[in-house]
């Protein structure tokens, strides 16, 4: 069978334009809605202790989350990068499910040791934006390993 015929180059040449075309396009504008939610978010994790002893998530979550992390004892943990797309998780006692305003909400409480934003709140929501968005485009990878 020929193989490379002109039509097939000519098609091989439209393919790869394609390609470079939708590689160069940026990506599409959020919501203004939650273009702010994810700002909001930003803040919050650069500046907020929530009421505890002077940590915020930047402390621990370095490069607003996308470098590796480090506890407050030096040892290393994986980045927030893909975060939002490996929720929800299994919890320790095998079988209760933890979603990413969960595990939120469990680091200002434990990690912060601030006071924990409520469930719906704007706070909690915002939070939960901003680290949704450390992971847009990445691939839904439920339960599975952060990076
Ligand atoms: C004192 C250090 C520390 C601070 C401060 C902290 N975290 Fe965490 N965070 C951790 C540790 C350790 C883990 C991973 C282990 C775990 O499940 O507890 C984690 C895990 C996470 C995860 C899940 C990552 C994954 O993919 O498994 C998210 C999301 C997260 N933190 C968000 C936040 C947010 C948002 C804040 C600020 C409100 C915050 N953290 C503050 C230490 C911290």
């Amino acid at each position: 069978m020929a193989t490379n015929t002109p039509a097939m180059k000519s098609w091989r040449c439209a393919a790869l334009a394609a390609a470079l075309l939708l590689a160069a396009a940026p990506a599409p504008a959020l919501d203004p809605a939650l273009q702010q939610a994810v700002a909001r978010g930003g803040q919050l994790f650069q500046h907020e202790t929530f009421g505890g002893g002077g940590r915020v998530c930047e402390t621990c979550h370095l490069g607003g989350g996308l470098r590796p992390g480090q506890r407050p004892d030096g040892a290393p943990m994986p980045s927030l990068a893909n975060a939002a797309a490996v929720f929800p998780r299994v919890g320790p006692d095998g079988h209760s499910l933890i979603t990413l305003s969960d595990q939120v909400r469990a680091c200002v409480g434990g990690a912060v040791k601030g006071k924990a934003p409520a469930y719906g709140s704007e706070d909690l929501n915002a939070l939960v934006a901003y680290v949704s968005s450390l992971s847009q485009g990445k691939v839904l990878d439920m339960g599975g390993e952060p990076k």
